[in-house]
């Protein structure tokens, strides 16, 4: 039938996991296709909190859950979500024989890693994110169609290890190769029954059955596209579902893009709508920004549609899903950033280096505020200044809306329909 994708246009957090939720209750499997547990992905029913980090967002729906190729899979955290999501649903899941595994020395290399950069650190998740990309990539990984065969993972440890031993050493870990195959035999052992080729199952069912792709982190965290290198190891852009989960893009029928109604970072890096002051905070405070992940207190700024801009051409944005507005009900003005000012230059494009984007001005367009957005569940009875903005970044953006969101809960969704 057809493929729709949900890919967050910031630096993360805007929503996925609701925006994921809604549009799961019209599709039979949800997918993600990169990132790993670094991901924290909020669904919020009947006032209840659910989060996750490795399962998909469609979880509660009762869905076809996949996890595609390109993500990471930490295998202890992956089986306590299935325990978690079992208690309310019935579990239906897919993981890759392809992913790679995070293993125990990646996440300790991470966190040595951030260490010893000091105030030049990432500030990552600290969850082996970046250490095991590096390692797929170096062809050192080991793969979750490894984990569940216990003599060729035994086998592929050992060869690791013949390489790696000596960085091991350097790097001051004591790591004893028994007793990680131990554990993570046992692992695998579990999670055997849910280990299959999900690029074959994907492309057996997307003409007759209806497919959501989940993305996690956001655009400006793409390792390619994002604010290198304060990024993330994986491709959240729409195209990585073409590598994280083997489907032709061409089958994606609509990518739908999530942009928070203003913006936040969670760890380091250029930021050129940050407030720091009491906006920085109000927003902080009101919009509850702490990260699902790791519980830091996010950075908050306007909205930056010049960023938003560059993320909608690369991804090819078809329509937009604005998550947050009610954050902003009770504010005077609302400022939103449409351009960049450097070096006496006015900039509409997302400059590639950060020791620009570091420096930019913003230039920011100033709208009126309004009072009462949260909990609408029709355009119509939004304050006239609330949809002058969202009108206003559709037309910026040059993007429809599809999804209004004036709350956590599932209730609090507006959709608009095409016209
Ligand atoms: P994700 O990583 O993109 O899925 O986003 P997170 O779940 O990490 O962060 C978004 C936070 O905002 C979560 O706590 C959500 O429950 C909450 N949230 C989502 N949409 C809205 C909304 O429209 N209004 C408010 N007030 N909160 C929302
Ligand atoms: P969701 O899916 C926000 C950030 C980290 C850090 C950088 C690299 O919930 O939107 P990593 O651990 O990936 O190596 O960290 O990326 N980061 C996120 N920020 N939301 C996320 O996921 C993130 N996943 C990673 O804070 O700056
Ligand atoms: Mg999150």
């Amino acid at each position: 039938m057809g493929a729709k994708a949900i890919v967050g246009l910031q630096w993360g957090d805007e929503g996925k996991g609701k925006i994921t939720d809604f549009f799961s209750s019209q599709v039979d499997v949800v997918v993600r296709y990169q990132g790993g547990n670094n991901a924290g992905h909020t669904v919020v029913v009947n006032g209840k909190k659910y989060k996750f980090h490795l399962l998909p967002s469609g979880g509660l729906r009762g869905k076809k859950l996949v996890i595609g190729n390109g993500v990471v899979v930490n295998p202890s955290v992956l089986l306590d979500e299935i325990d978690m999501l079992s208690r309310h649903s019935k579990i239906d899941l897919m993981v890759s024989d392809r992913a790679n595994v995070i293993m125990p020395y990646h996440i300790m290399l991470d966190g040595i890693d951030e260490e010893r950069l000091k105030d030049k650190k990432i500030g990552t998740t600290k969850r082996g994110i970046g250490p095991c990309y590096a390692d797929k990539i170096a062809r050192l990984g080991i793969r979750m169609g490894e984990l569940v065969d216990k003599e060729l993972f035994k086998e592929r440890l050992e060869t690791i290890f013949l390489l790696k031993e000596k960085i091991f050493e350097a790097y001051g870990l004591h790591l004893d190769i028994n007793e990680i195959f131990e554990e993570y035999a046992d692992y695998g052992e579990k999670l055997k029954p849910y280990v299959d080729d999900t690029i074959y199952y994907l492309n057996s069912i997307i003409d007759e059955k209806e497919i959501l792709f989940e993305g996690a982190q956001g655009f400006l965290l793409d390792i390619e596209y994002g604010t290198y290198p304060f990024v993330t190891s994986s491709n959240p852009v729409a195209g990585g579902i073409s590598t994280g989960a083997g489907v032709n893009l061409r089958k994606v029928d609509a990518i739908i893009g999530v942009l928070k109604a203003y913006i936040t970072r969670v760890g380091a890096g250029p930021m050129p709508t940050e407030e720091k002051g009491k906006i920085g905070e109000h927003l902080a405070e009101k919009g509850g920004e702490y990260g699902t992940t790791t519980g830091r207190k996010r950075r908050c700024g306007w909205l930056d549609l010049v960023a938003a801009r560059y993320a909608s051409m690369v991804n090819g944005i078809d329509a937009l899903a604005i998550t947050k507005l009610d954050v902003l009900d009770g504010l005077e003005k609302i400022k939103v950033c449409i351009g960049y000012e450097y070096e006496g230059r006015i900039y509409d494009g997302f400059p590639s280096m950060i020791n620009i984007l570091e420096n930019v001005k913003p230039v920011y367009e100033e709208l009126p505020g309004w009072e009462g957005a949260r909990g609408k569940k029709r355009y119509e009875d939004l304050p006239f200044n609330a949809r002058k903005y969202l009108n206003f970044i559709s037309e910026w953006l040059d993007v429809p809306l599809t999804i209004i969101s004036t709350g956590a809960g599932r209730e609090d969704t507006i959709t608009i329909q095409a016209d």
